[in-house]
């Protein structure tokens, strides 16, 4: 199959093009660096002639309106696929969003998920909960000095290259014209646990402080509505799997 990965350069496009190339697709990547902005709509129609499936996996970067941007890039997809012929859109999406859409992200990606419903394009939404890589981002971002803040709550991260090949997977199949069922990783860890095991394993200092996010946010993140369903389909790398795989 010829399959266009918009987002292709980012953390899960980068696994779906490599799970892609492994198993012999043809494979095109939609992103600013290979020449295709989404949001503008330039180098798309190009790009997806020829192409079967398209995989979004684009996120938003920098000071950008999440819903406005899913919104243009969906326009951007479904218009120019429509007319390349393209028979399958797997949209990859977050667990519970529509539980949390008042934060800003996660209306972005309910927004995006409506778009595609909308979009005139067969399709399929791939929810699926954080990656591992949370762990590093949080720490990175949530820093106040020497002090590093975790929200208190529950999650059950995933690998990031499970979710690649999730991707594909369902881009290989028919369309669902729906959600896919959800899809994480083998265990319920907290965001807490998380930052304070990513800094052990990558032999990083400094205190993690839980905060209690306010809002829609923080209670989805503290009731576990942020969890996979219960017809869940689950990945196998666990988060202490991952972290070994960081220490020296
Ligand atoms: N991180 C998580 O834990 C998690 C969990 C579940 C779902 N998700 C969702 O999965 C999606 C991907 O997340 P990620 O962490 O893999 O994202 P990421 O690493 O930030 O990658 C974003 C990708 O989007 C591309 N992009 C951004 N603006 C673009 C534009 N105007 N035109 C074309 N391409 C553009 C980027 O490429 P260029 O910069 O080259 O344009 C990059 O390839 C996001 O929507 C996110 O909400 C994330």
């Amino acid at each position: 199959m010829r399959i266009a990965v918009a987002g292709g350069t980012g953390q899960a496009g980068a696994q779906a093009v490599a799970v892609a190339k492994e198993r012999g697709h043809d494979v095109v990547v939609l992103a600013r660096s290979t020449g295709v902005d989404l949001v503008a709509g330039t180098g798309v129609a190009h790009a997806l002639e020829g192409v079967d499936a398209i995989v979004d996996a684009t996120g938003v970067q920098g000071k950008v309106d999440p819903t406005g941007f899913h919104k243009a890039v969906t326009a951007s997809l479904t218009g120019a696929g429509a007319t390349a012929g393209v028979r399958h859109l797997v949209v990859l999406s977050i667990v519970g969003c529509d539980r949390a859409a008042s934060f800003a992200l996660y209306g972005g990606k309910l927004a995006q998920e409506h778009a595609t419903a909308a979009g005139g394009i067969p399709f399929t939404i791939a929810r699926t909960t954080q990656f591992h890589e949370f762990a590093r981002q949080a720490w990175k971002f949530a820093a106040f000095g020497p002090l590093h803040a975790a929200p208190r709550g529950r999650t059950q991260p995933v690998a990031v290259r499970e979710v690649g090949a999730r991707l594909v997977d369902l881009a290989e199949r028919e369309p669902i014209g729906g959600r896919a069922p959800d899809f994480g990783g083998p265990r319920e860890e907290t965001f807490v646990d998380m930052v304070r095991g990513y800094r052990d394993a990558a032999g990083l200092r400094g205190p993690v402080i839980p905060v209690s996010l306010p809002g829609e946010l923080g209670r989805a993140q503290r009731d576990g509505s942020l969890l996979p369903g219960a017809d869940a389909e689950l990945g196998v790398q666990t988060f202490a799997e991952w972290l070994t795989a960081l220490r020296p």
